[in-house]
Parts: structure tokens; sequence; C-alpha cells
């Protein structure tokens, strides 16, 4: 568990070293929940959309892009039922003046019970070896029951309450688990209130005329709201999606892990519009559909799960989450949620529009159901950074640092380095360059060792790293080292776009998930 929580802050660590993603606002102490994406984390978040946008619009004639606006009437907000329901339950420590989500202190609590019993079961199994049985010792350990008895009854109780939205019983659970602040260290709590999580801001410059507007907490209203504008332009017939990436903000109440939960963040979603009757099908189709993608960025088949939702929300008949195993646990980056035709028909309602398809086979109207894919962009980065960290020892006794990221999303495709800044090295490799930039993205490095510079680029997990030496000149040949085994071939330079082209053309990853 300490390994793991090391290796997250080496994570967040490299992130900023390396102009990956820098903490918002840093020269200002930061702003809490916000960060900005550096020279290559802006690069490896645009290749990641690119990898959504293309999978979903050319890999798809019945799916199509739209960029809705950020603001957005306020009534959508009231229809979606986010004015109401949007909310996060918050209790405050009276002691340290902190603010908790009390959900995530309970769920806390039953995470350590969980850890407890894995280091139980870890001991455990050193010392009974090969005969031991994890379902016996489960059943039997008096100590190992009673965590998990424990755990048991708390869930039930906190399902419960959540249910229910009690939240006089979500504060009596912190109280009787005796939950203490992290802070402080005492239990000297609040009442449990509920707090809508959208940030708003007044549009119109007069007192009179101003008007309450949110940020949007999701980008799927936008979609919502604009699918009879696209069905009836694009003379689109059911089923078909549209697809979008976009901003949302979310005033979440606790902000941790980086960039897993921020206030300012990325979505991609994709509505798909089908026949009533036909949701269940296309939810299993893009609940396969989309395990595949994530499992095609490679970073392991075994870092993946399902999480079935039990309890759906009122207007789902089915509904997923893609986990990713982050160093701090299974955690959700994508949702795939069958939402009925609940939105159009509530914007139906709220707008007084109807929001019907007219059927020609069936001679009929109604209002769509929907199949929903919704993936945060960042927590995307994060899986992926997470899962290319690597440190390595190499064969000369050191080690190196590298992000085996796959080639079609590194921010950088290869590095142009002149083995010594003189004798016209240096100006061959510009040349190389100078050829190269206009299909890859190139850099050229002149700065100290070899050695020192391949580290830089293995840092930032750029795939090829080209070498012009003294026989370059006489024969037009390069090293090419690959980054993940750093084997060096030798190379025709005319033969390094072919070479290069074939292992980072976004092409081969849309080729692993074209149906
Ligand atoms: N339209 C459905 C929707 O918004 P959601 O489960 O609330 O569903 C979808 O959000 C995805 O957005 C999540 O799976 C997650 O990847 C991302 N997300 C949600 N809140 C986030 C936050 N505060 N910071 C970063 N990503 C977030």
């Amino acid at each position: 568990m300490e390994q793991q929580e090391d290796l997250f802050k080496k994570i967040v660590s490299h992130c900023k070293e390396y102009g990956f993603v820098f903490p918002s606002s840093e020269i200002y102490d930061g702003l809490a929940a916000v960060y900005d994406y550096g020279q290559y984390g802006v690069e490896l978040k645009n290749n990641l959309k690119q990898y959504w946008w293309k999978s979903m619009t050319l890999l798809h004639e019945n799916i199509v892009g739209l960029d809705s606006a950020i603001f957005m009437h306020p009534k959508i907000w009231q229809a979606s039922g986010h004015v109401d329901a949007f909310n996060d339950p918050l209790i405050d420590n009276k002691d340290s003046k902190k603010r908790y989500r009390a959900d995530v202190l309970i769920e806390d609590y039953l995470a350590k019970l969980e850890g407890k019993v894995d280091k139980e079961i870890a001991k455990a199994r050193k010392r009974f070896g090969e005969s031991f049985d994890e379902k016996m010792y489960r059943e039997t350990n008096a100590r190992v029951k009673g965590y998990l008895d424990e755990y048991e009854a708390l869930h039930h109780d906190f399902a419960k309450a959540m249910e229910e939205n009690d939240l006089t019983r979500l504060r009596e659970l912190i109280i009787e688990k005796k939950i203490v602040c992290p802070i402080s260290g005492t239990t000297n709590w609040t009442e449990v209130r509920q707090f809508n999580l959208m940030f708003s801001t007044e549009m119109g410059s007069t007192a009179d005329s101003s008007m309450r507007i949110y940020l949007r907490p999701e980008t799927a209203q936008g979609i919502f709201v604009n699918f009879l504008n696209v069905q009836k332009s694009g003379r689109m017939k059911l089923p078909f999606g549209i697809a979008q990436i976009g901003k949302a903000f979310r005033n979440e109440i606790v902000a941790r892990q980086f960039v897993f939960r921020m206030r300012e963040f990325e979505q991609m979603e994709m509505q798909f519009f089908v026949a009533p009757g036909e949701e269940l099908k296309w939810f299993e189709y893009w609940k396969d559909l989309r395990m595949k993608w994530h499992k095609s960025i490679g970073l392991g088949d075994e870092k993946y799960r399902y999480h079935d939702h039990e309890k759906l929300a009122h207007y789902a008949n089915a509904a997923t989450d893609i986990e990713y195993q982050m160093p701090f646990g299974f955690k959700e980056v994508e949702g795939i949620h069958s939402r009925t035709n609940y939105d159009l028909s509530r914007h139906e309602e709220f707008s007084g529009k109807k929001m019907r398809y007219f059927d020609t086979v069936k001679n009929e109207s109604y209002i769509p159901y929907v199949v929903e894919t919704s993936i945060g962009v960042d927590r995307l980065f994060l899986s992926v950074m997470c899962g290319a960290y690597c440190e390595e020892a190499t064969d000369n006794g050191e080690s190196r640092v590298v992000l085996k990221l796959h080639p079609a999303l590194a921010p950088v495709k290869l590095a142009v380095l002149p083995l010594v800044r003189k004798d016209g090295l240096d100006e061959k490799a510009r040349n190389v360059v100078e050829k190269l930039r206009f299909n890859f993205a190139c850099q050229y490095d002149e700065k100290d060792s070899i050695g020192k510079r391949y580290r830089r680029q293995d840092a930032i997990g750029t795939p090829y790293c080209i070498t012009i030496d003294h026989q370059t000149l006489e024969d037009n040949t390069v090293t090419i080292r690959d980054r993940d085994t750093m084997a060096q071939e030798r190379i025709n330079i005319d033969q390094l776009t072919e070479v290069i082209d074939a292992k980072t053309n976004m092409t081969n990853l849309l080729k692993q998930i074209a149906q």
C-alpha cells in the first residue's frame, strides 16, 4: 500500500518535472483541484482526444460530432435534474474547520477495513505457503471474520442511508464508527447538509436583466438539446450518435488524487439514440467496444474491470463503469449508461418543444432512447501516465525512468540527436528534422551527453531516438534507438519516414478496434 502511495507521488512529481501537468496558478500557491497541462501533457491529452474522436466519428458512419457552448439556458439544468439533485452530502469538522464529503469519510473507513483484511490474508499466505486456503481463512479466522462482518453491516447501513437520502443516519454512522477528522483528530462534526455541485455566475450587465446561469457539470445536455438540430440537418436515421469533447465544471467538496477529481475537467461523451426496446442490445455493444478501446492503449488487460451498478438511477435501466487500477485502487474512468428516454422527455416537458423522431419504417413518431458513453479525459490521462510509468535498471548498472506510452499517443515521436555538436553533425541533424517535421512531432537536442539525452526522451515517452554520427556523413545512415528495448539499428535516412510511421501512426490503434 505504502509502495503504491510512493509510486503515485513519483508519478505526480514526474508530471510536473517533465512538463506534463502543473498545479494551476502555482505562483499564487495554486488553486485547489485545478491543473494546467504543460508542453508534453497537452500533446498527450490531444492525442488521447484524437484517438477517441476518430474512433467515434471515423469508425462509425452514424456518429457525428458537436461542439456546444458551455453556457446554456438555466432551464436545461432544471429539466436535467441537476438544480434539485446534483448534490453531495457535506460535513464540517468544527475544530479544524475543514469540510468533507460524509459519504467519502465512510467509504474511506470501509476501504480501511478491506485493507486490514488484505493485510491479514497476506500475512497468513506467507505463513502457510502452498497449503493456504483463502476462502476457508476468511470464513474461520476470528479477526478477519470480525473485519468482514463489520464491513458488511456498515456497507448495508451506508447504502440504505444514501438511497433514502437520510443525512441524519449518515452522521450517526460517522459518530458510531468514531471517524475522526484527519487534521484535528476529533469527532466534533456538524450536521450533514446537501451541497449542490454546480458553479453559477451571472449573465447580463444590469441587475434587472441579469440571470443566473451555470457552468455545465456535464457535456451531455448540449447533445440532448441539439438532438433534433443534428438529426434534421444531417438527415440522420436511428440508431445514430452525437459525440462531443468539452470542459465540465463541478464544485467538488473533496478534490484529491491529482487530476482524478478536479473542479474543472474535460469530458468525452457520446449519446447514442436508438428506438425504444433496442437500448439494452446497444448498451451491451457499447460496453464491449469501450472496454476494447481502453485495452487497445496497451497498459495491460488485467488493469481494467467493469463495475456494474446494482442500484440504478431512477431514469436508467442499465449502467456500468469501466475501472482502471490506479495506484490508489480500481477507479472509475468511464461510465456507460442506458438512460432510457428520460433526458429528451424532460426537455420536451420543460421547453414545450417536441423532441420526437419520425420513424419512417414504423410510420410513427416517438422519443428515442439513449445509451451514453462518458469518459473523463483527465482520468484517462492519469490512467495512461500511471500505466506507462516504469523505473528500470539498465545493463550498465544505472536506472532509468521510461514512459512506455503507446507510440501513437506519445507527445514526441522522435528526437534527432547529433552525437557531437561539431564536424557538421549538428547541421546534418537539423536537415533530418527539417525533412521529418511535416509528418511527426520531432525534437532536436544537442545538449549534454548522448546518454543523458536518451534518458530525457525516455522520461517523456519518445518512441525513437535518431543519432547522427560521423558515419552518417559518409553513407547517409543513422542509428535508430527503440525506447522500450533500447536496441539500436542502423538504417538509411530515406527509410526513416516509413519506419517511424509504421509504429506511430494512429491508424494502428484504430484498426485494433474497428468492428
Ligand atoms: N453524463 C454523464 C456523466 O457526467 P459522470 O459519471 O458524472 O457521468 C462521467 O461523469 C465521467 O467524467 C467519469 O467517469 C469521470 O471520468 C469524469 N469525471 C466526473 N467527475 C470528474 C471530476 N471531478 N474530475 C475529473 N473527472 C471527472
